[in-house]
């Protein structure tokens, strides 16, 4: 599935889910933007993808900050050439019984998890309607497929990922761009480790028996970015092992 010639770029791309997505799209081709909070980890996922062969640069900034994503954009148009391809993936989660979530809690949710794909799909879908040729991949979560005991702000906010995908995708179907979107269920990264989840009970229970690795995401990622998914849009592709059956 080449990728050559196309410039992504990956928020949330200085770890986990998004580090993989960064460095599959950079070894299928594509010149990847990482795009994240963490400085560090942003420089890190650069070096895995140079040290392969691929090309890629770090924009270190929030990506639900209007100015700072803006900002972030024009740094990947001017170093790597325009961005057609938008992995909206940078996420935060916690657990809260309902009735302890505050406006506060639920707003930063609303802010990284919706506005941030809202403010980094409008900073570039020009550039990808300059091309005629576009793929934005959100990534969801199974959370909002399921329900999810104690994440009613989390699965609100990925439920909206999961509507904004299938309004873009009619708005744009007939321009090139496909918007598609991937809702992992239970993948082993900081995040999932990070959360009260006793990931390997989990497991237990997983038709799989095992929890999702980051590059299970990435592959999909990676065919819904290729010419090959050109006929697709507006999907939900649940990249789960069997946790939640469409
Ligand atoms: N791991 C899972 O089981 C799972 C399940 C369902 C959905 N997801 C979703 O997948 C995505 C990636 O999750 P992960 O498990 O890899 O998490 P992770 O915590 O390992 O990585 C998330 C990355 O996003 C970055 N980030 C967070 N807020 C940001 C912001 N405002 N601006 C820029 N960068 C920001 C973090 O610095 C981090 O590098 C998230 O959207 C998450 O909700 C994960």
């Amino acid at each position: 599935m080449s990728l050559k010639g196309k410039v992504a770029i990956v928020t949330g791309g200085a770890s986990g889910i998004g580090r993989a997505c960064s460095v599959r799209l950079a070894a299928d081709g594509a010149a990847v933007a990482v795009w994240d909070l963490n400085a560090e980890g942003a420089e890190e996922t650069v070096a895995a993808i140079e040290k392969a062969g691929g090309r890629a640069i770090a924009c270190v900034g929030d990506a639900a900050e209007p100015e700072a994503v803006v900002a972030s954009a024009a740094r990947t148009r001017s170093m790597l050439g325009a961005p057609t391809i938008l992995v909206n993936n940078a996420g935060i989660t916690s657990f809260c019984r309902f009735i302890d979530i505050d406006e506060e809690a639920w707003d930063r949710m609303m802010r990284v998890n919706l506005k941030g794909p809202f403010l980094c799909t409008r900073a570039v879908v020009r550039d990808m309607l300059d091309a005629g040729w576009g793929r934005i991949i959100n990534i969801s979560s199974s959370s909002a497929q399921t329900g999810a005991p104690a994440m009613g702000h989390y699965a609100a906010s990925k439920g909206g990922v999961i509507g904004f995908t299938k309004a873009l995708a009619m708005e744009y179907a007939a321009q090139g761009i496909t918007v598609n979107n991937i809702p992992p269920g239970f993948v082993d990264t900081p995040m999932l480790r990070s959360s009260p989840i006793d990931v390997d009970a989990a497991a237990a229970v997983a038709p799989m028996k095992r929890p999702g690795r980051p590059e299970d995401i990435a592959a999909a990622c990676a065919y819904l970015a290729s010419e090959e998914a050109n006929y697709v849009t507006g999907q939900t592709l649940s990249v789960n092992g069997g946790r939640y059956l469409v």
